[in-house]
Parts: C-alpha cells; sequence; structure tokens
C-alpha cells in the first residue's frame, strides 16, 4: 500500500489546476489568476473517456495574442505543443479550441478521495474558486404564508426554494437570516374578528388553528356577501384592531400565534426553520413613517380622491399608490416598512425575496422607492421570481394547506413501499416515507427553470427511476447499506492500483466539477444546475455499485471500493441536504 500521509504533505496543497496553471502562465506571459480562471473540469462523457481539465484559450488569448491567421484550434495545439507533462500531468492535447489535460490516475483517485473524507460535509466548498466570492450577511425572506387564507403551490414552492438558497448561501460561508413575513394584517382579520364570534369554536382553533381559521374566513366570507351588517361590522372590528383595542388585539394575537406554531410544526417535517417570524402587522404603524419619509422628500403626491402616490415614472413609468384615502397602509408601504427596518437591525449586504411571478413588478417598485428613499442598500436586494404549478391535487382535491401535500406524497410513497419487498423490515415507514416524498417535491420542482410554469404529475415524480427525488434516496440508501461490510473503518488506508476502473474515475471526474456547478447556482440561484449535477452523481454511483461488487472481492479490493463509496455517499448525501432533501438511510 502507499503510505498516502506522506503523499499528502507533497500534494494537499497543489491544486490540479494550480498545477496546470503554472507553465502555462510562464509560456503566454498571463498571471496564474488569469489562467486559473480559464480552466475548468471537463463534464464527464457518457460514452468515451474524457480528460479533466480543459483551458479555454479563446477567453485566455483574445485581446493579447490576437492571431487572425490562426484558428481557435490551431491556437490551442500550439500551445498545447510547448507544456510538458509532469508528476501532476500525465497528458496534455487540443480539442475544440481548448488545451486539455490528464491527471495522473493515482493522484487524481488519491486526491479527489482524500479531500472527501478529509472535508466532510465540506467537501468541495472550501476551493478556491469558491473562496473569490464576497461573504457577507444574507437575508432570505421566504415561504410567508397568508393566515386565514389558502397555502397555495406558490407558498410551497417560495418555501422550498427560499430554504435552498438559504442553504447554499450558508454552505459558502455567509450569515444567513431565514424570514418568514407573514400576511397577518388587513380585512381578513376583520373578517376573522367578526366570523370567529359566529362560526368560531376554541377547541376546533387548538385542535387545528389553521384548518379551523380557514374554514371560519370561508363562511364569513359566504355570510357577509349577503349580509350588509356583517361586512360593516367586519370593518368595524378591523378599525378596532387597527386602533389597537385591547380585546380584538388580543384575539389577533391568538390567532396569530396559534397559526405559527402549527406553521413550524410543518416545516420542521421539511427540516426548515426560520430565524424570523415577522409579517404585515409589524409595520403599520412604521408605513406612516414612511410616509413621511416620501413627504420629507416631496416625493408623495397627495390625489384627488384622497390617496397618496409616489413617481415613479422615471425608470419604471408608472406612478404608485402608497396610502390610502381614509390613511391606512399598504402591501407596497408595509414591505417598505420591513425593508429600511431590516437594513437599520442587520445591515445587511444582501437581501432575497422569494415569491412568484406575479409579484416582479411589486418588487421592482419597492427597490426603486427605496432608492428613491436614497438606501443604498437597494441595490443589494433582489427578488427571485417563480413561475405556477398546475395540477397539483390532493385526494382531497385542491391543495389548501402545506399538510396536505406532504402527507399525500407520504400516503403515496408508502404504498409504493409496500409494492416492493425490500421496505417490509423498515423501523419507521411513515417518517422514511416522508422523506423520499419530500424529496420527490422537491427534485420535480427543481429540475427546469425556475421562471417556467410546469404541470404536476405524482406519478412521474414518484417514480423510482429516472431523474426523481426517489431514485436519489434510492441510490443514496443502497450505497449507505454498504456501511455494514466495512471491517474496520479506516478512511486513510487503502491500495489506489484497486480503484483504476473507469467507472471509479468517471466518477471522480465528476466531483472535480462540484465547485462550478456551485458557483452557477449562486449566480442566479437556479436548482437546476445542482439537481443535474446530482442526477449525474446518482447515475455514476449506480453503474460504479453494479460493477464493483464489495461482497466477494479480497478484502484489499472490498477496503478500497468502500472507502469509493463510502465518499460517494457522503457528497450526495452533503449536495441532497444542499437542495432541502433529508437523505434516507434505509428504503
Ligand atoms: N404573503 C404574500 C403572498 O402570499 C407574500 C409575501 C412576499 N414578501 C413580501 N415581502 N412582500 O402573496
Amino acid at each position: 500500500m502507499v503510505p498516502l500521509t506522506f503523499l499528502w504533505i507533497t500534494f494537499y496543497s497543489l491544486h490540479f489546476i494550480g498545477q496546470c496553471t503554472l507553465q502555462v502562465s510562464r509560456i503566454v506571459g498571463l498571471p496564474s489568476e488569469t489562467v486559473a480562471q480559464s480552466i475548468r473540469a471537463v463534464p464527464v462523457h457518457r460514452k468515451h473517456e474524457s480528460p479533466d481539465f480543459q483551458l479555454f484559450v479563446n477567453s485566455l488569448l483574445d485581446d493579447i495574442h490576437a492571431d487572425a491567421n490562426f484558428t481557435v484550434q490551431e491556437k490551442a495545439q500550439k500551445l498545447a505543443s510547448k507544456l510538458n507533462c509532469d508528476t501532476v500531468i500525465s497528458e496534455i492535447g487540443a480539442d475544440r479550441g481548448s488545451v486539455t489535460f490528464k491527471v495522473h490516475r493515482d493522484l487524481l483517485i488519491k486526491t479527489v478521495l482524500h479531500k472527501i473524507t478529509q472535508d466532510g460535509p465540506r467537501f468541495g466548498l472550501n476551493t478556491d474558486l469558491l473562496s473569490r466570492i464576497p461573504k457577507g450577511k444574507t437575508i432570505v425572506e421566504f415561504s410567508s404564508p397568508n393566515i386565514a387564507k389558502k397555502f397555495h403551490v406558490g407558498h410551497l414552492r417560495s418555501t422550498i426554494i427560499g430554504n435552498y438558497i438559504a442553504n447554499l448561501k450558508e454552505a459558502i460561508g455567509n450569515e444567513v437570516i431565514r424570514i418568514n413575513y407573514l400576511g397577518d394584517w388587513g380585512l381578513q382579520f376583520g373578517l376573522l374578528g367578526t366570523g370567529f364570534s359566529k362560526f368560531g369554536s376554541e377547541k376546533e382553533l387548538r385542535d387545528n388553528p389553521l384548518e379551523h381559521l380557514f374554514n371560519v374566513y370561508v363562511k364569513i366570507n359566504e355570510a357577509a356577501e349577503q349580509d350588509e351588517n356583517l361586512r360593516s361590522s367586519a370593518m368595524e372590528f378591523l378599525k378596532r384592531l387597527e386602533g389597537g383595542e385591547a380585546q380584538a388585539v388580543s384575539l389577533w394575537t391568538h390567532f396569530r400565534e396559534l397559526s405559527i406554531q402549527e406553521y413550524a410544526k410543518i416545516y420542521k417535517r421539511l427540516g426548515i426553520h426560520f430565524e424570523e417570524y415577522s409579517g404585515e402587522s409589524f409595520y403599520r404603524e412604521k408605513s406612516q413613517h414612511v410616509l413621511q419619509m416620501l413627504r420629507n422628500r416631496g416625493v408623495l403626491k397627495e390625489m384627488e380622491n384622497g390617496t397618496g402616490v409616489v413617481d415613479l415614472s422615471e425608470g419604471l413609468s408608472t406612478y404608485k399608490t402608497v396610502v390610502r384615502s381614509d390613511g391606512t397602509s399598504l402591501y407596497i408601504t408595509r414591505d417598505v416598512a420591513a425593508a429600511i427596518d431590516r437594513i437599520e437591525k442587520y445591515d445587511f449586504d444582501e437581501m432575497i425575496y422569494v415569491t412568484d411571478k406575479s409579484q416582479q413588478t411589486h418588487f421592482q417598485h419597492l427597490f426603486k422607492i427605496l432608492q428613491i428613499l436614497g438606501e443604498k442598500h437597494s441595490i443589494r436586494c433582489h427578488h427571485v421570481p417563480f413561475g405556477r404549478v398546475q395540477g397539483m391535487k390532493t385526494r382531497k382535491g385542491d391543495v389548501i394547506f402545506l399538510e396536505d401535500v406532504l402527507d399525500e406524497a407520504r400516503t403515496r410513497m408508502l404504498q409504493n413501499m409496500a409494492a416492493t419487498s425490500t421496505s417490509k423490515h423498515l423501523e419507521d415507514p411513515a417518517r422514511t416515507a416522508e422523506k423520499i416524498g419530500a424529496a420527490a417535491l422537491i427534485v420535480q420542482d427543481f429540475k427546469g427553470p425556475l421562471m417556467s410554469d410546469y404541470h404536476f404529475d405524482w406519478d412521474r415524480a414518484l417514480q423510482s427511476f429516472g431523474d426523481t427525488g426517489v431514485f436519489l434516496q434510492y441510490t443514496h440508501a443502497r450505497l449507505h447499506s454498504l456501511q455494514g461490510l466495512w471491517e474496520t473503518k479506516d478512511l486513510t488506508d487503502f491500495n489506489i492500483s484497486c480503484l483504476q476502473e473507469p467507472s471509479v474515475i468517471s466518477t471522480l471526474q465528476h466531483l472535480l466539477r462540484y465547485d462550478e456547478v456551485i458557483l452557477q447556482c449562486l449566480d442566479d440561484y437556479q436548482p437546476r444546475y445542482l439537481v443535474n449535477y446530482l442526477m449525474g452523481l446518482g447515475h455514476l454511483a449506480n453503474v460504479a455499485h453494479r460493477a464493483l461488487p464489495v461482497k466477494g472481492s479480497t478484502s484489499e479490493v472490498a477496503q478500497a471500493r468502500l472507502l469509493f463509496f463510502n465518499n460517494v455517499q457522503m457528497v450526495l448525501a452533503n449536495t441532497m441536504k444542499l437542495l432541502g432533501i433529508t437523505p434516507v438511510t434505509n428504503m
């Protein structure tokens, strides 16, 4: 066996890219950082063996060595011919305008596996490429359902997308504050206040707050349509609430607290938490302050009908109403107040709002008003919009509560599992089914561009083959079950010559791209890059698992393969967690 630790001292800090860069930098006379930026790991090809890295000659030599007489391919060939193989690089070539590098196989195997063992959950996150990104404090505002109203699929999407963005930011070292900005103010509370005295039940409220409040809301809405008195009593209740009248406020607080407790339970099922439960109600009074600020800047126009508007015509060619004729605030005003509050409280480096695309103009308006108010933080605010989902129904009918979706995913998955014999021995099948079901929902949702609308299909999402969350969970569980085969678990001592098979090499090559994919996700927050990457890893791992049996191999081979699979399973688990999936170890 090779004494690993010794070799490590030699090679540990020597990143492959660094080595490719060194010679190139000398020859073309550019700083190594510049050269490094033009080098990428080569995506693994299913059919043929690929080199490990490629240097894009065009992006590197464009201005400096502009030579119209040569094609890019010729430039690549010329450069390649001047480079020499060494202790790290075993082959240099030129392919479609890039210089290609192949690292010595032993070194590739050893370095990647060692890195995973050493970095564990931080594998692929401590790299040069990612260290160049500025770090800081990130607020992610997501989920943000409306109390007593439907938790629609848009809220589900916001919940899982926001959680993934928060995880991603945290993974690269940002301080992350997750905020849930509840729709906890407005006319619905006037109606609820009135409705509760008519249709409400304390017991039902305690037993099932979200559903009960929703039912009361639906009933009082119907009743109020027919009954003028109910409508005015709802307005009356809202006035009392707005005026801070103790009894009204206490009822409202009660509704809000019970709802939050209930939501927190459901988020927990998804492994999601929030640092802050905020809400529109917090910004009722502060909105008045915002209006004053707008007035002071001379940008609040009082209209004849009594409303107040802000002129956003420069840039957005519109006027935005920020105050009603009765002096009460609007959704936008409360959002301005909330943003200013967060600037003061957190002095964040970036703030990301996650909602469906119907709110795109709302956020444009919000950021513009912040800019008009002279808030330099306005340029640090971003909106991540997403498209609509059609067809997500449960057996009960349309989705009304998040809980229904999770229950449905769990029930369906339990049925699928019961049909396969392997799942019979599970300790807590419902818990396992829940995690697999959630994975299925997340993967289905993250597969395409966020902005696209898509049609949800339970059967497709819950398939165990193809690019689904179920497939990922199976793959993870399969690799995890190899744990039982270790004789003595030693993650540093293995024979490299036992891991020369193509299926190992292509899996390791795929792992070389980890940080590049993370970087791509950070650029526009699209989870599909990571999902694609993860599916690729899953498929490669399965091919290797079929090709490289552990049982029946000599103990030296078994040890090497176990170490390899153990490491792949760790990376799979890390990446699934980034997406918000809880990996299962048995299914
Ligand atoms: N509660 C809102 C809705 O359901 C979403 C809130 C989004 N966040 C915000 N700061 N406006 O439509």
